[in-house]
């Protein structure tokens, strides 16, 4: 994976990655507030992003970024309510949102609740377009879309062998996961793609392998959906800890 926008940055461990993270999104922040005046962020869901939420609602960050500013969106949704213990929602609610001077118009969920995914896919994605003015065939432009990626490869829910990982005309979808026996929500990589800075947030040994395989390994997005996140213009930073970097040949 050479690219010129390509960054990969290894950290001690998951601390010190969350702080270097949380630093990321603040500069991130103020310079997007200071040229636009309002910062998009995509969230990611899973655990790793929890301590990066809980330590940008902390001091001394929560005082470095014009929250009122922000527009927070999500990369992904499991199909349940916002108050399920698996809504990424909930876990950044819980984390960061609750804790900082939001104004609540600013907080775009995916509906995970809605009985039809497709339904919910298409909803958010009519918002996207008309927070971001960006009717087709425009596609919006994050300012930054924070993802994380599991063991398999995948990366918001685009997981290995589905079609969202080759999704080229919508913002959202909808796949059915056969692994976990549900839908998700999820941007498509149009979109993820066109964003102005994409980081990825990999931490722990048990991702080691995949991470080689993603980073070093011949351009296979079916078997490693991570792959398919290549920012047309913007850039790319990969924010990993030793443990999930102990299998990378090029120490970066
Ligand atoms: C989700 C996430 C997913 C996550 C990876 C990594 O909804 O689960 O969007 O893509 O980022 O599974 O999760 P961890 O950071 O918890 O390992």
């Amino acid at each position: 994976m050479a690219s010129a926008n390509l960054e990969i940055r290894v950290q001690a461990d998951t601390q010190e990655l969350t702080r270097v993270a949380a630093q990321e999104v603040v500069d991130c922040a103020n310079k997007a507030i200071r040229a636009n005046g309002v910062f998009t962020l995509a969230l990611a869901g899973g655990s790793t992003p929890r301590s990066l939420y809980t330590l940008l609602a902390s001091h001394p960050f929560r005082d470095q970024v014009a929250w009122d500013k922000v527009k927070f969106f999500w990369g992904d949704e499991r199909h349940v309510p916002p108050d399920h213990q698996d809504s990424n929602y909930k876990m950044a609610h819980e984390a960061m949102l609750s804790h900082l001077p939001i104004p609540p118009d600013h907080i775009y969920r995916m509906l995970g609740e809605m009985s039809s995914p497709q339904e919910a896919a298409d909803w958010y994605e009519s918002v996207l377009r008309e927070q971001f003015q960006s009717p087709p065939p425009e596609i919006p432009h994050f300012n930054l879309v924070l993802l994380g990626m599991g063991p398999d490869g995948h990366t918001a829910s685009l997981f290995p062998g589905t079609p969202a990982v080759h999704e080229t005309s919508r913002l959202v979808s909808a796949p059915w996961v056969e692994k976990f026996q549900t839908h998700r929500i999820t941007l498509t990589p149009s979109i993820l793609n066109q964003a102005e800075q994409v980081v990825f947030l990999v931490s722990g040994g048990d991702k080691a392998e995949t991470l080689r395989e993603v980073l070093e390994g011949p351009y296979e997005p079916d078997r490693f959906p991570s792959q398919v996140i290549r920012p047309t213009q913007g850039k790319l930073t990969w924010l990993v800890d030793q443990a999930a970097a102990r299998e990378l040949r090029r120490r970066p």
